[in-house]
C-alpha cells in the first residue's frame, strides 16, 4: 500500500502496536481514526490529533455502530485495519481450563475482523484505492505451548487474508497481512519487559519501512519472525517448535 495520503481506521489502536502504527501513519501524512473500548484514552489521543471511535468489536452492534460514525465523518475512508485481538493462556486439560477463553479468543480475534470487513466491504469498494490490513502472528505457523485458540485463531486469520485476497483481486482492494514476532507491549501480562520480545519502536519502524519499500507485499514479515513464519517452508519446523516452547513461554508472539 501507499503509506502516505490515506485515510485509514484502526479498531485495536487505544495502546500496542495499533497505537504505534497509527502515530508512524499520522507521522507520514495519514489521517487516522483509532478505536478500542478505552475511551478514556480519547481525549489524549484526539489531542495527538487522531480521529477517535469507541468500538467493541467482539460485539457485532458496537461494530456496527462505529462504521457508521467513521464513514459518517470519514467518508474517504481507504485503509482499515484490523488490529483489535487479545491473548490468552489455557490449559486444556480440563473444560474449565479452556472453553470460556476459547470462545472469547474466537469472538475478538476471529469474528471480530471478519465483522469489521463485512462493516466496511461496500465502502472500500467504492473508493478508488483500498487496502484491508489483517493482523497475524508468527504463531499461526508454529504452535505456542501455552496459547493454542489464540494460534489457531491467528492461522485462521492467515488462511482468510489469503482467501479474500484471491476474491477482491480485480477490484481496488487490496489484502496487506501484517505478520508480528513477539513485540513488547500489553498483549499478555509480563510482555511489555520480556526481554525476547522485540522493542515496539523498532517493530514498528520496520514494519514502515517494509511498507514503504515493498508497496505491493501480500505479507510484511519483520526479519525476527521469519524464524517461526518460515519454519515449515525450510523445513526445521520441528526444531522451531521445540526451540519456542523449551524456552520462555511467552518468547514468540
Ligand atoms: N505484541 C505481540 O507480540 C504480537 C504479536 C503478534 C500479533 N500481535 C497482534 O497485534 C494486535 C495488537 O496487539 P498488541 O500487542 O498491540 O496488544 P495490546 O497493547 O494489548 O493492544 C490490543 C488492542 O486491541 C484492542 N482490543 C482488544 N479487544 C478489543 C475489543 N473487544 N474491542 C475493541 N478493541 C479491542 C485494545 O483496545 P481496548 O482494550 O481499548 O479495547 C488494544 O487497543 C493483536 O491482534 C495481537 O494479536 C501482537
Amino acid at each position: 500500500m501507499d503509506i502516505t495520503g490515506n485515510t485509514v481506521f484502526i479498531p485495536g489502536a487505544t495502546s500496542g502496536i495499533g497505537l504505534a502504527l497509527a502515530r508512524a501513519l499520522r507521522d507520514k501524512g495519514n489521517t487516522v481514526i483509532v478505536g478500542g473500548r478505552r475511551s478514556e484514552r480519547f481525549e489524549q489521543l484526539a489531542a495527538e490529533g487522531f480521529g477517535t471511535v469507541r468500538v467493541d468489536t467482539a460485539d457485532p452492534a458496537s461494530i456496527e455502530q462505529a462504521a457508521k460514525e467513521v464513514l459518517q465523518a470519514y467518508p474517504r475512508l481507504n485503509v482499515l485495519v484490523t488490529m483489535a485481538g487479545i491473548m490468552r493462556a489455557e490449559d486444556w486439560t480440563r473444560p474449565e481450563g479452556f472453553l470460556a477463553t476459547a470462545e472469547s479468543v474466537i469472538t475478538t480475534n476471529v469474528l471480530g475482523p471478519i465483522r469489521l470487513i463485512a462493516a466496511f466491504i461496500d465502502h472500500l469498494r467504492s473508493q478508488d484505492d483500498a487496502t484491508i490490513v489483517t493482523v497475524s502472528s508468527g504463531l499461526a505457523s508454529v504452535p505456542l505451548k501455552v496459547t493454542p485458540t489464540y494460534n489457531a485463531s491467528k492461522a485462521a486469520i492467515h488462511m482468510l487474508s489469503e482467501s479474500i485476497r484471491l476474491q477482491y483481486a480485480g477490484t481496488s482492494v487490496k489484502v496487506v497481512e501484517l505478520v508480528p514476532p513477539s513485540v513488547q507491549t500489553e498483549l499478555m501480562p509480563g510482555q511489555q519487559d520480556n526481554e525476547h520480545a522485540m522493542p515496539l519502536d523498532e517493530f514498528i519502524a520496520e514494519t514502515m519501512a517494509l511498507l514503504e519499500s515493498q508497496p505491493d507485499a501480500k505479507e510484511i514479515q519483520t526479519e525476527r519472525v521469519k524464524f517461526l513464519r518460515n519454519a515449515e517452508i525450510r523445513g526445521d519446523y520441528d526444531h522451531v517448535v521445540t526451540v519456542l516452547n523449551a524456552t520462555d513461554p511467552h518468547a514468540d508472539k
